[in-house]
């Protein structure tokens, strides 16, 4: 079993309320004593109404808390209904998921995401980026070209490339329990790293999660796959059983 740094990054959506913090806090608790065991790191992107106070009632923490999208727009401005990066940042978010395919297809281009992640970064947010192919772009051979089209145009001109993990999210594989096969998973994970390293201009490759239906069931499938650092979890994550179960099932 690998000593590599994995992330489980919990991606709740739209979903929770208050009475939430149950779950936050059991997850928050198995990670006080399970990072002993093993070198990772949980974060969870929840809604922006819960993110404030989720951070206050965490009495000792050791998970971290993140948004799932921003306005890109740096300061405050007429944009009803919007929240920039430097609020959510106030929040006590310290990651932000942007480039999602959910978001992706209610109008953010590759140059809306490009300006989101400035933003964040400035603003201190480390940012997970979001990448992947439609499932007609995989069957008809694109999807190599459409993860480099996406990797170019929203981070060629990021400057602070420490702040970002990607995350290889294969539309087809969301909310869908289609996972890709490990050989294909594999392939795509390492052309992701070594392109980016080209892209980027870099000698380190950029750390690549994986998402889309990880589940308690499949989680130990992935650990065959070295090169994956870690996982972006949908509806899985809303239960503290299942997140932490993909843990656990993952290591064993
Ligand atoms: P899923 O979602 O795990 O429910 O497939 C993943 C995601 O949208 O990030």
């Amino acid at each position: 079993m690998t000593n590599k740094l994995k992330y489980f990054v919990g991606n709740w959506k739209m979903f929770g309320d208050f009475t939430s913090f149950k779950t936050v806090n059991k997850i928050n608790q198995f990670s006080r004593k399970y990072k002993k065991l093993h070198k990772n790191k949980i974060i969870l992107c929840v809604p922006n109404t819960l993110i404030f106070f989720f951070n206050k009632k965490l009495q000792s923490k050791n998970i971290s808390l993140g948004a799932q999208n921003c306005h890109y727009y740096q300061n405050y401005g007429p944009f009803t209904g919007s929240v920039n990066s430097q609020m959510l940042k106030k929040t006590g978010a310290e990651y932000i998921i942007l480039g999602h395919s959910e978001n992706r297809s209610e109008g953010d281009t590759d140059k809306i995401i490009e300006k989101k992640i400035n933003s964040s970064i400035k603003n201190k947010l480390n940012v997970i980026f979001c990448i992947g192919e439609s499932y007609k772009q995989k069957k008809n051979g694109k999807t190599f070209s459409t993860l480099r089209k996406q990797m170019k145009n929203s981070l060629k001109k990021i400057s602070n490339l420490n702040k970002i993990i990607l995350a290889y999210e294969p539309i087809w594989s969301i909310g869908t329990n289609n996972i890709p096969k490990a050989s294909q998973l594999k392939k795509t994970i390492k052309f992701i790293k070594n392109e980016s390293k080209k892209i980027l201009k870099i000698k380190k490759p950029i750390k690549v999660l994986y998402g889309g239906s990880v589940d308690p069931n499949n989680a130990r499938s992935f650990s065959f796959i070295k090169e994956i650092d870690g996982f972006l979890i949908g509806r899985a994550s809303q239960s503290a059983k299942k997140f932490i179960d993909i843990i656990e099932n993952y290591y064993k």
